[in-house]
């Protein structure tokens, strides 16, 4: 890389008294016509450098000096441990600007847009979102967001997961066909996917543990702070497993991710505002379990208007959670509330041996998962029942017509799980360049 010094590094003290090299973006600037102080960025932090007149010549000052905020600069000089602000300064010694910003056209995003947004997103922030990735707390969302990537991958990989790939152009739903998009596919009629979980059944047999990350596709018309309509989805699939083994699996990875952000990113929570005890419990206690009817109950008791054999929708989880301190999960829904591929229970088969799993603090359901319908006889009769053409499933029936097995799998919305970690008031701020049904630009 044609980079040796960074300003992490330098915050940290590893180049006290020595020469440094330092590329980055103008963060901010004040001074005279003898010395200026510019604060340097760049993907670790940001550093003041002291460049004097009559240390860099008057061209390189004149140069540096009318640089603009974010105009790419390079800066060469001696790191100085300071008791100011950033504990070190680097005193310049030499530097040139690489790429100029044009004054007739300044970095929108100023710190009045900011304040404005008050640590959410306004529809100027998400228009300029290509350049508002780069300030500071997109910057520490996005690195909240790779940790948590991370430990997905890490979790399953320890657990001798393989990960597999499947497609993302399909011809059915799986999640009903209320959300689905439609593509034009060469005169036919295609969807983007809603999940991997289909095709993933059909390498079950083969690979019997596996896991994916991939976006997955909703066309969710309303706009709530919690539905994209592309996002991240990690789905998990199991031979032989039971709804109580998957939920085992959807708890170890959640607590997983808390206790690797935990390690790995305390300062960024910290400077996000999250409250690292908060995070310790999520990552140190086991998470209850409560059934469907439960639920309901619970729900009932608060004045929620609320009725068996209703899905739970996000304002009645939000009821349900505002005093949760852990995630919790609530399990055997009403068949006729999921999808055909949910599998009853034999002994009350109006329920269904599944489980979402549900943040607490009213963020709601992170994870949804459960037994498959397993055998041919079954899966005919939920798919039939459901008012569902079996033709574009007979892949899918197919898994059970050879050597079916009884299996289970979940899916983890890695977006949400980011908010809720972070405490982000909106799924938006969390990723890159969000989607959802008035915007997919820029
Ligand atoms: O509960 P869902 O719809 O379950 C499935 O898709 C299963 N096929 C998963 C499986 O068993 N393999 O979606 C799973 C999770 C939800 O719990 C939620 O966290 C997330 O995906 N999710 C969304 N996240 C952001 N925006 C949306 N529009 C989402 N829809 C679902
Ligand atoms: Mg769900």
């Amino acid at each position: 890389m044609g980079k040796q010094h960074w300003i992490g590094d330098v915050r940290a003290g590893a180049h006290d008294g020595a020469q440094v090299e330092l590329k980055g973006w103008v963060h901010r600037t004040r001074g005279s016509n003898k010395i200026w102080f510019m604060v340097l960025r760049d993907s670790t932090g940001v550093v003041q450098c002291v460049i004097k007149r009559e240390s860099v010549g008057d061209d390189a000052f004149e140069a540096l000096r009318t640089a603009l905020i974010e105009s790419s600069i390079i800066l060469r000089g001696t790191v100085e441990p300071t008791e100011r602000e950033h504990g070190h300064e680097v005193q310049v010694s030499s530097g040139e600007v690489v790429g100029p910003v044009n004054p007739d056209r300044p970095f929108p995003i100023t710190e009045s847009s900011m304040a404005e947004a008050d640590g959410g997103e306004t529809e100027f922030l998400l228009d300029n979102r290509h350049l508002y990735l780069r300030t500071g707390r997109m910057t520490t969302m996005l690195k909240l967001r790779s940790t948590v990537f991370g430990a997905i991958h890490s979790y399953f990989r320890e657990l001798d997961f393989i990960e597999y790939q499947a497609p993302n152009f399909v011809a059915g739903a799986v999640e009903g066909g209320s959300t689905l998009f439609e593509v034009p596919y060469f005169g036919r009629k295609a969807y983007l996917t809603q999940s991997w979980q289909l095709y993933a059944e059909a390498a079950m047999p083969a690979l019997e543990r596996l896991y994916t990350m991939a976006p997955s596709f909703r066309a969710e018309k309303s706009r709530t702070r919690r539905h994209l309509t592309e996002f991240w989805h990690a789905e998990m699939e199991v031979a032989w497993a039971s709804n109580a083994e998957i939920m085992e699996y959807g708890e170890g990875v959640v607590r997983h991710i808390a206790k690797t952000l935990l390690d790995e990113r305390s300062d960024e929570l910290s400077e996000l505002g999250r409250d690292l005890e908060l995070i310790s419990r999520y990552a140190d206690n086991a998470y209850p379990r409560m059934r469907y009817d439960e639920a309901i109950e619970t729900l009932q008791s608060k004045g929620v208007t609320v009725e068996w054999g209703q899905d739970l929708d996000y304002s009645k989880e939000k009821v349900l959670t505002a005093d949760f301190d852990v995630p919790h999960f609530v399990t055997h829904y009403p068949r006729i509330t999921k999808p055909f591929y949910h599998r009853p229970d034999p002994k009350e088969p109006k329920y269904v041996l599944c489980h979402d799993l549900l943040a607490p603090d009213g963020y709601g359901e992170i994870l949804g998962g459960g037994e498959r319908t397993w055998s041919e006889k079954e899966i005919l009769e939920r798919i039939d029942e459901e008012g569902t053409p079996r033709e574009p499933y007979e892949f899918y029936i197919d898994i059970r017509r050879y050597g079916g097995v009884p299996h289970g799998g979940f899916g983890l919305g890695v977006d949400r799980v980011c908010a809720w970690l972070s405490g982000a008031n909106h799924i938006r701020e969390v990723i890159p360049f969000p989607r959802d049904s008035r915007r997919v630009t820029p």
